[in-house]
């Protein structure tokens, strides 16, 4: 055993590790705050400014993350949020949590993580373990991070070891959080897997070690394009159901009762969040440098994405049968964000079904508890209505988008005039529409 893996081995052991985090968003913030709640001392490292001035007053910056957490770690001096690159250089661990989005010709864009990489080149002061836990394409832990590290002179398992270990956040779920999901993490040598698992040991009750980096990635990518493809298959499935005149939750309902070799995906409005619209286009992007076109990928993603189309369409037609064209007609949609009782916006198809609407020119308004308001495609703030002021009946067309636990689903059945449901959230009752 080389003498400073044995240094980190104990430093971790002991907790005298100072750990970094990069990215202080969805996913680093949890993490972070994890680690110094453990005793280490833990360094928030961000670009934002904004949101490292939100972390220094004692203001979270994520939902799933209290402002007492993140005051209580600040207050003793465990953790600290900040832009000044220079603080890395205290750091025995650096973990890096940016965003990895798509480009605008849907190609993956790591420029986070070549930055964030650049940052840990430039401080790095002694043997350190770097841990990529942005979800990217099998064999970037090693091109993006291996290689350069490598190049600028470190040499691996002796001052550098190297993992990938994907994150697997569910916003908002309130069983399965930072420290009891099971971890998988892959690592670039023996040595970089055991450091790993040390390391991440301390935060999570169940590590699950594989043999590399590519393994580590890949399955993070197989878990969420799983998923894409199988929500795709229901939204499909909600479309023809819709065309023969079969409900589709009934029909679902039916077919879970069935113990073994099923398992029940839910039609929607479509799908959004930085994963699950994303993901599998960094999986489709790898297969095609190998020559491989994954079909499930893109017709899964074609479906998807057309589900605000498809929605819109339902609106117009139920309009239409009221006698009502979509041109000034009266719309309020109910939840804006991705998904049940968070805030996150991000690729939100309710973001797409205001923008279609508008343009056929209803008058759109919306109500969600947790979206105060936000930015439309020409810029323009549009602000929500309140939830307990607002007028069902007063709208030609309600939509209903987020299973928000707020929405009081018999109040809004009983006075809204015109209902559509993408969602089964009025339960048992027609006209159960989807699509
Ligand atoms: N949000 C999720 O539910 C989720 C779940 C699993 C995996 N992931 C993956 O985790 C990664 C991060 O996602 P997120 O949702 O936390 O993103 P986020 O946008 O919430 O947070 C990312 C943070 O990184 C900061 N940042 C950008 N470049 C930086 C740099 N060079 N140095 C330091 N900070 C930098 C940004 O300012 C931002 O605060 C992505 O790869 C995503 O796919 C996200």
């Amino acid at each position: 055993m080389t003498l400073n893996k044995q240094i980190l081995l104990d430093k971790i052991a002991t907790k005298n590790a100072t750990i970094a985090v990069l990215g202080l968003g969805y996913v680093g913030l949890p993490l972070a705050i994890a680690f110094a709640e453990k005793g280490f001392q833990t360094i928030g490292f961000d670009i934002s400014r904004q949101a490292v001035k939100r972390l220094q007053s004692g203001c979270s910056t994520v939902m799933d993350m209290s402002d007492v957490r993140v005051q209580r770690m600040l207050a003793c001096g465990l953790f600290d949020a900040t832009n000044e690159e220079e603080r890395l250089a205290d750091a025995d661990v650096f973990i890096i949590c940016v965003p990895t989005p798509l480009n605008a010709s849907h190609e993956p864009d790591v420029t986070s993580i070549r930055a964030s990489v650049q940052s840990i080149q430039r401080q790095v002061k002694r043997a350190a373990v770097v841990s990529l836990e942005s979800t990217t394409y099998p064999g970037c832990t090693k091109e993006m991070i291996l290689e350069p590290l490598v190049n600028a002179g470190l040499v691996l398992d002796e001052e550098l070891f190297v993992c990938f270990s994907p994150e697997r956040i569910d916003p908002g779920n309130k069983m399965y959080q930072t420290e009891n999901t099971p971890k998988v993490l892959g690592g670039v040598s023996e040595a970089s897997i055991q450091l790993g698992t040390a390391i991440y040991e301390q935060i999570i009750d169940t590590v699950i070690p594989v043999s590399s980096t590519e393994v580590a990635e890949m399955s993070k990518l197989l878990e969420n394009t799983f998923r894409c493809i199988n929500i795709a298959f229901m939204n499909e499935m909600s479309l023809l159901c819709d065309r023969l005149n079969i409900d589709i939750w009934e029909t679902l309902d039916a077919a879970e009762t069935k113990p073994f070799g099923f398992m029940r995906f839910n039609p929607g409005p479509g799908v959004g969040g930085h994963c699950i619209p994303l993901d599998p286009m960094y999986l489709s992007w790898k297969a095609k440098q190998a020559n491989f076109f994954s079909r499930f990928i893109e017709t899964a993603q074609d479906i998807n994405s057309n589900m605000p189309k498809e929605v819109v369409n339902k609106a117009v037609k139920l309009l239409n049968e009221a006698r009502k064209a979509v041109n000034g007609s009266r719309v309020l949609l109910m939840g804006m964000s991705y998904k049940k009782d968070i805030n996150d916006l991000r690729e939100s198809p309710s973001l797409a079904i205001y923008e279609e609407l508008k343009r056929l020119g209803a008058e759109v308004q919306y109500c969600d508890p947790y979206v105060a308001s936000f930015l439309d495609k020409q810029n323009v703030r549009v602000y929500g209505e309140a939830l307990s002021t607002v007028q069902f009946h007063q709208y030609d067309l309600v939509i209903l988008l987020t299973n928000h636990s707020d929405f009081k689903m018999a109040e809004i059945s009983e006075q809204a005039a015109n209902l559509l449901d993408t969602r089964n959230m009025v339960k048992n009752s027609l006209p159960k529409v989807f699509a």
